[in-house]
């Protein structure tokens, strides 16, 4: 599994990340038993960071279990205070979370929104008392833009940036990306699947069940899901070239920038794991690249 490092000196974290939320229940009830083999099998499979947060529901006990018959060494554990960034909210928030991650430290404690209810000055200032305490080895922000990001800097420095990106959510390509490059902040993409719509296996009028939560989004739904579909069919043709799956494709079309540092990749089984390790290792062509970027222009 390669390696990148996080920000200017941070540590060396596999490319490609656990991300914890589906394990919480969000998209569907996942057992615990399952999530637990889920976890171990992408430690097995050489990933090192996992991805959680204070309000992915279960989730971080789960991790608590899945690591803790000796395994949290290996490990390079990502969490985030959700929602209420007041100091002490902050601080409530990260004793909770090694409580339920039964550790002593995390090694990257995220704020995982802008919330204008509180000055950003003050919860980066706790974040660092905490880094300074050994609570966190390194701080990261999520979901913040450029502006925001500038604010968050002028109270303390911070290693990466969680956003939003994947071949349908480019968003971050007009100027966070350079931010970030400019800046050595590392960057650790979400949703790279765009929750599964970058999977091939679903179709046209599928219903998901009421306790996920792509019930409820209109991009799951109707015509906007239908041309997501479409797009992610023609993707598929792309990647089965050189067999690969569209799940395969779309992690690696990420690393083929190298100021990503790990993509964040939720899973529910063993299965969809040892998939996601076979995204990396491997680089797209340019005329590959090309390829994607027009059936991605069709609109
Ligand atoms: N900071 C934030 O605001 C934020 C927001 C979202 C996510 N995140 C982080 O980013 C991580 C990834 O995002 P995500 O989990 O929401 O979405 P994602 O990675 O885009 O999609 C994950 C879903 O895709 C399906 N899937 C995964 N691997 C598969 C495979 N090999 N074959 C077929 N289906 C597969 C699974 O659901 P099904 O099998 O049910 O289809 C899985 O739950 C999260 O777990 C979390 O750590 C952060």
């Amino acid at each position: 599994m390669e390696k990148r490092q996080l920000g200017k000196d941070g540590a060396h974290v596999s490319v490609i990340g656990f991300g914890a939320w589906p394990i919480g229940g969000a998209m569907g009830a996942v057992d615990e038993g399952a999530a637990i083999s889920t976890v171990h099998a992408g430690l097995d499979h050489g990933i090192t960071l996992i991805d959680t947060a204070q309000s992915y529901r279960g989730s971080e006990v789960i991790i608590g279990k899945a690591l803790k018959d000796g395994r949290r060494n290996q490990v390079f554990l990502a969490t985030k205070v959700s929602g209420d960034y007041s100091p002490d909210a902050i601080r409530r928030a990260m004793e909770n979370s090694l409580r339920a991650l039964q550790t002593d430290h995390v090694d990257l404690y995220q704020i995982h929104g802008w919330n204008p209810q509180y000055p950003i000055d003050e919860s980066m200032e706790m974040m660092e008392r905490l880094r300074q305490e050994g609570k966190t080895r390194y701080i990261g922000v999520s979901n913040f833009n450029v502006e925001q990001m500038k604010l968050a800097a002028q109270t303390a420095s911070f290693h990466s940036l969680q956003p939003r990106y994947n071949l349908l959510d480019r968003e971050i390509e007009e100027d966070i990306l350079f931010y970030c490059e400019a800046g050595d902040i590392g960057i650790l993409p979400h949703s790279p699947l765009a929750k599964g719509l970058l999977t091939g296996k679903y179709t046209p009028g599928y219903q998901f069940p009421a306790d996920d939560e792509r019930s409820g989004m209109p991009r799951f739904q109707g015509e906007e899901f239908r041309r997501n579909l479409a797009k992610a069919e023609k993707l598929k043709t792309i990647a089965q070239r050189r067999d690969l799956t569209l799940v395969q494709l779309a992690i690696g079309w990420q690393l083929r920038l190298s100021r990503i540092t790990c993509v964040l990749v939720g899973a529910k089984t063993p299965e969809q794991v040892a998939e996601h390790v076979g995204g990396q290792g491997w680089q797209l062509t340019e005329s590959e690249l090309q390829a994607i970027e027009a059936v991605l222009a069709e609109g």
